[in-house]
């Protein structure tokens, strides 16, 4: 081979070792990834959160059919109800650069929003960790926790973890609102637990 060849040679696997290239920038499966819906903006605030904290990736599941209004919420409780799905984007984004994945998602009727139910049914999470995140007005029975881990092994996930802030509480026998900064502060407190559940401490 002559000098010329070589030196090209020698160029051309630099440039394929170097990222968008090479295996790290394309994602050696180490990197979390959040991917969340929300309608009202809390379950958005507490992944925002765990974005930063975690430095993660973050992908909002919008879902497009329009909730607004009381048409709207009553749409909604009623498609819930009834397990149905919706129209989401993205529906397929890559994957593959991601081994712990983070799914948040409001709960409705008792379940995950139909965006998130949608996601998980039309996506694969084999040889996946994958954490659970929900926003709720009350604590969720463990059943119903159970019913949506169950949907994500359907899909291939390893569930790791399932982690739920609430976005009410009890004053002078009222339901109010807890605000987000509280919603926020209950979120940080789970990352040592997801960084341990994902194998991520030092
Ligand atoms: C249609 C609908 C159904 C809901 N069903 C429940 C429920 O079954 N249990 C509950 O605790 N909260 C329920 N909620 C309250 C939401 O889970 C809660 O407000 C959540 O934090 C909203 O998240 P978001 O702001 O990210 O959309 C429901 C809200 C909506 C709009």
């Amino acid at each position: 081979m002559s000098a010329y060849k070589l030196i090209i040679c020698l160029i051309l696997t630099a440039l394929l070792l170097t990222p968008p290239f090479s295996s790290a920038q394309q994602g050696t499966g180490k990197g979390i990834l959040i991917l969340y819906s929300s309608l009202t903006g809390n379950t958005k605030a507490c992944c925002e959160a765990l974005q930063k904290e975690l430095q993660a990736e973050l992908i909002e599941i919008k879902d497009v059919t329009d909730r607004s209004g009381k048409w709207g919420f009553f749409k909604t409780a009623i498609g819930s109800l009834f397990g149905s799905h919706t129209k989401i984007e993205p529906e397929n984004p890559d994957l593959s650069s991601y081994s712990s994945i983070i799914i948040g998602s409001p709960i409705w009727t008792g379940k995950l929003s139909m965006a998130t139910r949608t996601f998980i049914d039309k996506n694969s999470f084999a040889g996946k960790k994958i954490i659970l995140f929900t926003t709720t007005n009350a604590f969720e029975k463990e059943k119903y926790k159970e019913k949506s881990k169950d949907l994500v092994r359907k899909a291939g996930g390893d569930v790791v973890g399932y982690y739920q802030v609430v976005a009410k509480e009890e004053v002078d026998g009222e339901k109010v609102d807890r605000g987000i900064e509280r919603m926020v502060e209950d979120t940080l407190t789970f990352v040592p637990e997801i960084k341990e559940a994902f194998s991520l401490t030092d």
